[in-house]
């Protein structure tokens, strides 16, 4: 029988402290749900020091997920711990996931400690979270820019600690699979007492190596991951969880380990962090990218015509991704909708699903076919919302080749209806002056781009636009039949988006 890798998500924390993957509580609240159902075993649900509103998430998260463990992230601090450990108290498998780093450049520059004073730093951490808990795990932080004796030492004091995980960082993505591979054989057979935890690796993407560093490293004995949904994280990214677990099932016979990951959950978990972060998966993804069971080429489909096996290593049904993506229409009732939402991998209370069948209803008298791709915009556009500084209230444009586009918007703004007319160069610069001067923002557009999210001529628009303002970004999505409106709202998004990002900054985050 294969050995297990247990997969810590981080999504949560180290995607979520990405640019423009800021989620609120309810957002986290739901990916947390959606990790349970994929079968991830740890989640890292957040850095509860960091501000209120991340303690309140991982708080949340902590009593209402039952099938994870779930870890609250703390710096070698006291503080730290402690507050880590309120947090995840409440969980019905809490850890507390320490962290300092073990690298001379880190000592140096950043700590200006030496060695031993980080390793006693280090002990004693791991014995104050001991106190709180059984489950312990302790990161050496840019592990592969230390020296390996180093290292070595710190990993056995920290199992002589109480560790029960250790977790070696490739921080800055500077690792190459057989190096690293190799520095985990390295620890495995040179640290005396490692038999009494389990190594984990944690590898960033800066040079694209990510999911093969820790491929590496589980062939060399790690029994851990650490990873992210569609591979979201700190500057180049976190090792991407789809592409591992996938990696592991399809090529089997090369490992003596395996993850519980629900692999049919995969597409669905992707589409929901996707839809809630509005950031898009590049579409040439491994696994979950639109175009990764697309085969174009003559000689690929002629073979695939004839034996699926000529050109499929895994089936798109194997990750998720239905068939047929053709769904309802307007004659459809509210058990189709609810069984094709649960199919899709949304969790909707009743009152959420009222709310999403109305808006379905609606969308299904103004177009024939309502696709898996359209009902995820109703979710997340109309149920999974961030709070909202600015509402759409009414919008009239009126624009061709013999008219000034001219825009007339009435928003509500923190309640107050404000209400204004203008032209532009075009329809979408036309309403977007008035947007932005009703909502008195000072930020900057950065993109704007338009697709259509299915195929026919009744196809909605999707819009997603990026704003950016004193150093903060924020991406917005809007979906409508009129691509107009579809515009207004994904500006409207992604400005409240903004205004979510800076009042989190502004708690101390
Ligand atoms: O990249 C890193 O080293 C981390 C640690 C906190 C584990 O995120
Ligand atoms: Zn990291």
């Amino acid at each position: 029988m294969s050995e297990q890798v247990f997969i810590f998500d981080t999504t949560l924390r180290d995607g979520e402290q990405s640019p423009g993957n800021t989620m609120n509580t309810q957002e986290k609240l739901r990916v947390a749900r959606q990790l349970e159902l994929l079968g991830v075993d740890i989640i890292e649900a957040g850095f509860p020091i960091a501000s209120e509103g991340d303690f309140e998430a991982v708080r949340q998260i902590a009593m209402s997920v039952k099938n994870c463990q779930i870890a609250g992230l703390a710096r070698a601090n006291n503080e730290d711990i402690d507050r880590a450990w309120e947090a995840i108290k409440v969980a019905k498998m809490p850890r507390i996931h320490t962290f300092i780093s073990t690298s001379d450049i880190h000592l140096k520059h950043q700590f200006k400690k030496t060695r031993d004073e980080v390793l006693k730093i280090a002990v004693a951490s791991v014995k104050r979270a001991k106190k709180y808990t059984g489950n312990v795990e302790f990161s050496a932080m840019d592990a592969t820019r230390s020296d390996w004796n180093y290292l070595c030492k710190m990993v056995a004091e920290t199992i002589n600690a109480g560790a029960t995980t250790v977790n070696i960082p490739d921080t800055v993505g500077y690792a190459v699979p057989h190096e690293f591979g190799d520095l985990i054989r390295y620890i495995k057979e040179n640290v005396p007492n490692i038999d009494k935890a389990v190594i984990s690796v944690h590898c960033h993407n800066d040079l694209g190596l990510a999911v093969a560093n820790s491929i590496a490293a589980i062939h060399n004995g790690a029994r851990q991951v650490e990873c992210t949904v569609n591979g979201i994280g700190e500057r180049a990214g976190n090792a991407s969880l789809e592409e591992i677990a996938m990696i592991l099932r399809t090529r089997k016979a090369n490992f003596t380990a395996d993850t519980r990951i629900v692999s049919e959950k995969i597409y669905p978990t992707s589409r929901l962090i996707t839809a809630i972060t509005g950031v898009p998966v590049q579409p040439n993804k491994a696994i979950v990218g639109a175009n990764a069971f697309a085969h174009e080429s003559g000689i690929h489909q002629d073979g695939l015509l004839k034996s699926k096996l000529t050109y499929e290593i895994m089936t798109p049904e194997s990750v998720g991704i239905a068939k047929s993506s053709l769904v309802l229409g307007k004659h459809s009732g509210r058990h189709a909708f609810r069984d094709r939402i649960e199919n899709l991998g949304y969790i909707l209370d009743d009152k959420e699903l009222n709310l999403a069948f109305k808006r379905f209803k609606a969308l299904s008298d103004m177009k024939k076919n309502v696709y898996d791709e359209d009902i995820e915009m109703i979710i997340v556009g109309e149920i999974y919302k961030i709070p909202e500084t600015y509402k759409l209230v009414y919008l009239n444009v009126s624009c061709g080749n013999t008219t000034i586009p001219t825009a007339t918007v009435k928003l509500e703004v923190e309640g107050n209806i404000v209400q204004d007319v203008g032209t532009g160069d075009g329809p979408v610069d036309a309403t977007y002056k008035i947007i932005k001067k009703l909502a008195k923002t000072t930020s900057k557009l950065e993109k704007f781009s338009v697709n259509s999210i299915t195929q026919d001529m009744d196809a909605q628009g999707e819009v997603f636009v990026k704003v950016s303002e004193k150093g903060f970004k924020a991406i917005g999505k809007g979906a409508d039949t009129d691509i107009i409106v579809a515009s207004a709202k994904a500006y409207i998004n992604a400005l409240n988006r903004l205004e979510y990002m800076k009042n989190k900054m502004s708690e101390g985050k």
